[in-house]
């Protein structure tokens, strides 16, 4: 019997104790339960980016980042990326069971029943700008599917949750698909429901009135595994945002928003259109050396974009399964893309470098998946709303944990370091 873990705080200035409860997860780190401090000892903690700070308990996502590894509700992203497909695994994380072939069919059946948006969201899409970012499109429209839902939901209600969640995983693809259409100038596309979701999507996406459009066998198995790679990754900053907002109440369609906007950053979901954006400004494989140069000079703002992560200490486990798929599809598309090569020889210097293997930079899931988009004809733009696709199910799923079990509003302290105490001065006698 292992020995339970006991820790012990004890103030010196006021000779006060406190013994820490240790958490214990079935995986991972022991964490101290430190509710009780303020209240014994009169301290707070500081963590500023929470980097050692837990926000809730979940059975959902297991990240080990020290041995990259990555399983949603205890299958090995390997595994699932092998066999399963996205809507499987979406089923997965919502309801915490691989499904039984009757159980994935109706899900199947619930998600494409939901494919379709009220028509005022097409002329909401049409009232933006052609060139505006689809990102604040997605953000946008999202949004505002609480004004078609809110009226028609109770929140106390499990059934109307989890169709709230179905509602955003079959909705997703026609809103991205509709913000590209309007930027590309083409008319709406509705979804054929008789299309399986990565198909459908694609056929939303490129298909024109004027001719058939036959959907790629290969660019639809090669985006349902992007999506079952992306699709969650525990308490990331957008999962944590939706989990904050989700906190105080507001309905799924304002989380989900919230957690578009979060996934936007370039820090963050933003990044795989940042790195598209980093090798155009390289330009060339002999210009590699010099931006690597420039990543390691602390005076230079310039970041090598897709690698690093807060987590992964080692290889990010999705990287590695996209990188590999990378050889595979520009193969059987024909593609000979020279950002490949590029990409290559970046991971291969970046690896071999000191300063990244001193501080455990290694590619994240960001780095190739751009190429790959890229090999499918969606555009850098549109690289991180394929990111928010996939991450609506893990953000639904895990909004939906958090608003089946009774939840404390979120609300961080702080350290105040700003004026004390001090009298207000009318403006003629101020210096
Ligand atoms: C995602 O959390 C998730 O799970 C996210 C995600 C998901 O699925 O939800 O995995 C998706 O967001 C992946 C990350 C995509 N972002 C990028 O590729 C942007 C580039 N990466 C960095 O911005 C950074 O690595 C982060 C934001 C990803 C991680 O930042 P941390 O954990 O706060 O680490 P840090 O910024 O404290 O960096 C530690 C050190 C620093 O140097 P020192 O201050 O210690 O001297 O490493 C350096 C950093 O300057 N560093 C980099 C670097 N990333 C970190 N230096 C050069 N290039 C980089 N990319």
């Amino acid at each position: 019997m292992s020995k339970k873990k006991r820790v012990l705080l004890t103030d010196e200035s006021s000779g006060k104790e406190l013994e820490l409860p240790v958490v214990a997860g079935t995986e991972g780190e022991p964490t101290l339960d430190i509710k009780a401090l303020p209240s014994t000892l009169g301290y707070f903690t500081y963590d500023p980016g929470f980097t050692a700070t837990a926000s809730c308990t979940s059975k959902i996502t297991f990240i080990d980042g020290g041995k990259g590894i990555l399983r949603y509700r205890g299958y090995p992203i390997e595994q699932l990326s092998e066999r399963s497909t996205f809507l499987e695994v979406a089923y997965l994380l919502l309801n915490g069971e691989l499904p039984s072939e009757a159980q994935l069919q109706k899900f199947r059946g619930e998600i494409t029943y939901h494919t379709m948006v009220h028509e005022h969201l097409n002329e909401f899409i049409s009232g933006f700008q052609y060139d505006a970012h689809p990102m604040a499109m997605m953000a946008g429209v999202v949004g505002s599917l609480a004004a078609f839902y809110h009226n028609r939901m109770d929140m106390e209600s499990q059934e109307h949750r989890m169709v709230a969640a179905q509602r955003m995983i079959a909705k997703m693809p026609t809103i991205a698909a509709a913000c590209y259409r309007h930027h590309m100038g083409w008319p709406t596309a509705y979804p054929q429901n008789s299309l399986r979701y990565c198909e459908r999507f694609l056929h939303m996406m490129f298909s024109v009135p004027s001719e058939e459009y036959q959907v790629s066998e290969v660019s639809a198995r090669v985006l349902d595994l992007l999506f079952i790679l992306h699709a969650d990754h525990e308490q990331n900053a957008s999962t944590s945002t939706v989990r904050l907002v989700g906190s105080t109440g507001a309905n799924p369609y304002a989380c989900v928003a919230a957690g578009i906007s979060a996934l936007w950053g370039p820090a963050h979901g933003g990044a795989n259109e940042a790195v598209l954006d980093m090798f155009t400004q390289i330009g060339d494989i002999s210009n590699v050396p010099k931006f690597i140069k420039r990543a390691k000079d602390k005076s230079d703002p310039f970041r090598l974009m897709g690698f690093g992560h807060r987590v992964y200490k080692n290889f990010d486990p999705r990287a590695t399964i996209i990188r590999q798929a990378c050889y595979e599809v520009l193969e059987e598309l024909g593609v000979n893309d020279p950002m490949m090569d590029m990409a290559l020889e970046l991971e291969r210097i970046a690896l071999e470098d000191e300063y990244f293997i001193e501080k455990k930079l290694y590619p994240n899931v960001d780095f190739y998946s751009g190429i790959i988009y890229r090999a499918l004809g969606i555009p850098v733009s549109m690289f991180t709303v394929m990111f928010a696709i996939a991450r609506t199910v893990g953000w639904v799923a895990q909004w939906l944990e958090q608003s089946n079990t009774p939840t404390k509003i979120g609300r961080p302290r702080q350290v105040y370091k700003g004026p004390t105490e001090r009298k207000y001065e009318p403006p003629h006698s101020r210096r």
